[in-house]
């Protein structure tokens, strides 16, 4: 069955806007968790733009499902994360002009031992770890190497293809992607720019686990509320 992870990070978004209290971000993610989802995403950014590592000392507290902490490897993270033991860590790369997470990690370009540690240092302390990769078999080579549990294929290329053939040419990659990582026991899981016309067809590949999805979510929030834009996407995932 497929999974939905709800990324609260937008809900912070606006609450950040005023600098204030709401709207929160929990209160969110109790809402997902009563209408069913397996999981809750957010990204600390190491600028703090959205969610805060309050949100995320105060979803321990609450939530009883999957806590997903999307963070950069950096050893101030690492810190956060060893501090409030999320169930699972994703691993991204991040700059701080981008608006969004614009890659996946470059893991050809990691000499292997900053990453090997890093991700042996979560393991050993019970987080499981997935690796956000674009979907090229090297990458997904070189994730086998570091021994993560799975890894989230960015599906930005995919969600922003212009035309058919672009938006074929990039489900293809994801499904093979998605193969080639199940053969090797890493969970495949997917995200970014995930939405409710996009998702269908990557849902029909029955081959993906967990699906990470914020802004659509949200923003589909502001018109529909949060817990009926939430249900319609557990609808498409057949998760509803
Ligand atoms: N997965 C990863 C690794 C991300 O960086 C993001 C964006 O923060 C998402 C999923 C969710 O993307 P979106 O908000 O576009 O649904």
């Amino acid at each position: 069955m497929h999974k939905l992870g709800i990324n609260i990070d937008h809900i912070a978004t606006l609450r950040q806007a005023r600098l204030g209290k709401y709207p929160d971000p929990v209160f969110g993610a109790m809402i997902a968790e009563q209408a069913g989802v397996q999981n809750i995403t957010l990204h600390i950014r190491e600028d703090r733009r959205h969610t805060q590592e309050r949100d995320l000392a105060v979803l321990k507290e609450t939530v009883n499902i999957k806590i997903n902490l999307e963070m950069a490897p950096t050893e101030e993270l690492k810190e956060i994360a060893l501090k409030y033991l999320p169930t699972s860590v994703t691993l991204v790369p991040e700059k701080r002009e981008e608006l969004t997470t614009e890659g996946g990690l470059d893991l050809l370009a990691d000499s292997n031992s900053f990453l090997k540690t890093y991700v042996a240092e979560l393991k050993e302390a019970g987080i499981e770890v997935s690796l956000f990769i674009d979907p090229i078999e090297e990458q997904i080579e070189k994730s086998i190497e570091l021994n993560v549990d799975a890894v989230e294929f960015n599906t930005g290329k995919y969600s922003e293809s212009n035309n058919k053939n672009e938006e074929n040419l990039e489900l293809e990659k994801i499904a093979k992607a998605v193969d080639f990582a199940l053969q090797n026991n890493l969970k495949a899981h997917v995200g970014h720019g995930l939405n409710y016309n996009n998702v269908q067809k990557l849902a029909m590949l029955g081959t993906i686990e967990e699906f990470n999805i914020g802004h659509s979510i949200v923003s589909r929030a502001l018109f529909v509320g949060f817990e009926k834009a939430v249900k319609d996407m557990m609808k498409i995932l057949g998760i509803l």
